[in-house]
C-alpha cells in the first residue's frame, strides 16, 4: 500500500491537464501522485471536499520595507500576510534602506528571512549606476529574483533615468530585469502640477499615461538592440497594452489587481492618498483596457506591489502622502471574487500567478500540480462569501484600500512543501519558509 506524508482528498485541483476531482499525495515536500489514492494512507490528510487546490500561487511583487523601515512592515509581518492570503512565494523589491545593491545585501536579507518568513521567497538586485559592472556575477547569487529598475522615481532612491546606464544594465547578464516604467523626465516636468497641494486626484494627472508609456517605448527599444527580455512591471495604460502587445517577442507585462480593480475619480474620491500608488490607479478606459489585455494573453503575470505605509504617512497632505497600498494578502480574494463575475477563468489565473512566475523568471520546482514539483497548494473556497476588513490584514500598517468590500471566494488553506502554514484564517506552526530555487541558464 502506498504511503504518503499528507494526501489532499477529493479537492478540484487545477492541474497542467485540465480541471478534475482528484487526490494528491505527497511525500518529502514533493507532489508523489494524482490521482485516486484509494486505500492510500499518510500521516496527515486534509478534507478537501467543496473546495478548489491551486498551484501555490506567486507574488513577483512585493515590497516588505527591511532593513531599514521596520515601523511599516518587515519579513515576518509581511510573509505572515502573504500566508494569510494564500500566497506561498513572494519576491522582495530593493527600495529598502539601504537599497538591495549589493551581494551582501542579498546574504543580508536572505539571513534576516531564515527562521522568520513564513512563506518562500525571493529578493531582487536594484541596478544603480555603480554597480553595474557585478550586475552578472551577482544576480546569480541564490535568493536572487533577478534585476531590478526604477526608471522614474518612486518610494526610496533607486534609479537608473538615462538610456546610457540603462543599455549598460541591458547588456550584463541573463536572468530577467524587472522595470519600472515612468519616464523620470516627465515627471520632472510635470511635478509643478501638484507642488505646494494638490488633490490626489490629480496624481494620475502629474504621472500621466504619455509618461508611463515614454519609459515604455524607450525601455523596450533598448532591450532589443541589446537582445535581452525585459519584464514591465505593474502595467497601467491602454497605450502601453497595445505597444506591448507587439513587442511580445522581449517584453513579458505584469498587471496588479488594484488596477484591474479600482478606477479613477471615484477611488481617490472615496479613498483620497490611500488610493495613492505608483503608477497611478486611471480611469475606467485604462482599467477595461488592461481586462483586455488580460484575456487576450498580452498580460503574463499579476503581482499585488504590496507597499505598506503606516496611516500616519499617508495621512499626510498630498502629495506628501508616499505612494503604495498593501496587496499580498488581499490578491487571491480579490482575483476569486473577479473570477466569480466572470472577468476571467480559473485556468487564467493560475496561469498569470503560477505558470506565469515559473516561465518569466526561470523558477525550479514550483507553478504547477505536478509530480516531482514542489507541495505548494493554494487551497480556496470559490462559493465563500466573505467581507475584506483592515482586522484581517496581517501587514504592520493596518490597513487595505479593500476595507469593506465583499467578495465571494477566499483562500482556506496555504501549503508549502507540504507543510500547512495556514488553515482558516490561523497561521500555524513556525516560519519555515525557504529560497526560491531558480534554473541556471536564461
Ligand atoms: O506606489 C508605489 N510604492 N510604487 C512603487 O514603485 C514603490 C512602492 C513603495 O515601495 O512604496
Amino acid at each position: 500500500m502506498q504511503t504518503f506524508d499528507l494526501i489532499l482528498r477529493n479537492g478540484t485541483a487545477v492541474t497542467p491537464s485540465g480541471i478534475a476531482k482528484t487526490d494528491i499525495g505527497v511525500r518529502d515536500g514533493r507532489i508523489a501522485a494524482i490521482g485516486d489514492l484509494g486505500a492510500a494512507s499518510a500521516a496527515d490528510e486534509i478534507d478537501a471536499w467543496g473546495l478548489t487546490v491551486l498551484p501555490g500561487i506567486i507574488d513577483t511583487q512585493v515590497h516588505f520595507r527591511e532593513p531599514g523601515l521596520e515601523y511599516k512592515e518587515d519579513l515576518a509581518t509581511g510573509t505572515a500576510a502573504a500566508a494569510q492570503g494564500g500566497v506561498v512565494a513572494v519576491f522582495e523589491m530593493p527600495n529598502t534602506k539601504p537599497s538591495t545593491t549589493s551581494d551582501a545585501d542579498i546574504a543580508d536579507k536572505l539571513a534576516r528571512a531564515k527562521g522568520r518568513a513564513w512563506v518562500d521567497h525571493a529578493f531582487f538586485l536594484g541596478a544603480a549606476a555603480d554597480n553595474v559592472e557585478h550586475l552578472a556575477e551577482w544576480e546569480r547569487l541564490p535568493g536572487c529574483a533577478g534585476i531590478k529598475v526604477f526608471m522614474g522615481s518612486s518610494t526610496g532612491s533607486l534609479l537608473v533615468s538615462d538610456d546610457a546606464t540603462l543599455a549598460r544594465v541591458l547588456a550584463a547578464g541573463f536572468r530577467r530585469i524587472a522595470v519600472h516604467c515612468e519616464d523620470e523626465e516627465r515627471l520632472a516636468e510635470r511635478k509643478h502640477l501638484v507642488e505646494g497641494g494638490a488633490h490626489p486626484r490629480l496624481h494620475p494627472e502629474w504621472r500621466d499615461a504619455e509618461t508611463a508609456l515614454k519609459a515604455t517605448r524607450r525601455l523596450v527599444g533598448l532591450a532589443e538592440a541589446a537582445r535581452r527580455r525585459v519584464h514591465v512591471l505593474h502595467v497601467t495604460t491602454a497605450e502601453e497594452m497595445a505597444f506591448l502587445a507587439d513587442h511580445k517577442d522581449f517584453a513579458t507585462v505584469e498587471t496588479t489587481p488594484q488596477h484591474l480593480t479600482l478606477a479613477a475619480p471615484e477611488c481617490y474620491d472615496r479613498l483620497g492618498t490611500y488610493a495613492q500608488m505608483n503608477p497611478p490607479i486611471r480611469d475606467a478606459r485604462h482599467r477595461e483596457a488592461l481586462w483586455q489585455a488580460v484575456a487576450d494573453g498580452v498580460v503574463d503575470v499579476l503581482g499585488s506591489d504590496h507597499a505598506p505605509h503606516t496611516r500616519e504617512e499617508k495621512d499626510k497632505p498630498y502629495p506628501q502622502s508616499p505612494s503604495g497600498m498593501t496587496g499580498v494578502q488581499t490578491l487571491v480574494p480579490l482575483m476569486l471574487d473577479h473570477i466569480n463575475a466572470g472577468r476571467l477563468s480559473l485556468e487564467r489565473f493560475v496561469d498569470l500567478m503560477c505558470a506565469g512566475p515559473a516561465r518569466i523568471f526561470n523558477i525550479r520546482g514550483k507553478g504547477r500540480i505536478a509530480v516531482g514539483y514542489d507541495a505548494d497548494f493554494t487551497v480556496v473556497d470559490m462559493k465563500a462569501d466573505r467581507v475584506i476588513t483592515n482586522a484581517w490584514i496581517e501587514s504592520r500598517c493596518g490597513w487595505t484600500p479593500f476595507d469593506g468590500k465583499r467578495v465571494t471566494g477566499w483562500p482556506t488553506a496555504t501549503i508549502i512543501r507540504g507543510r500547512m502554514v495556514m488553515r482558516d484564517g490561523q497561521l500555524l506552526g513556525s516560519p519555515a519558509g525557504e529560497p526560491v530555487r531558480f534554473g541556471e541558464s536564461g
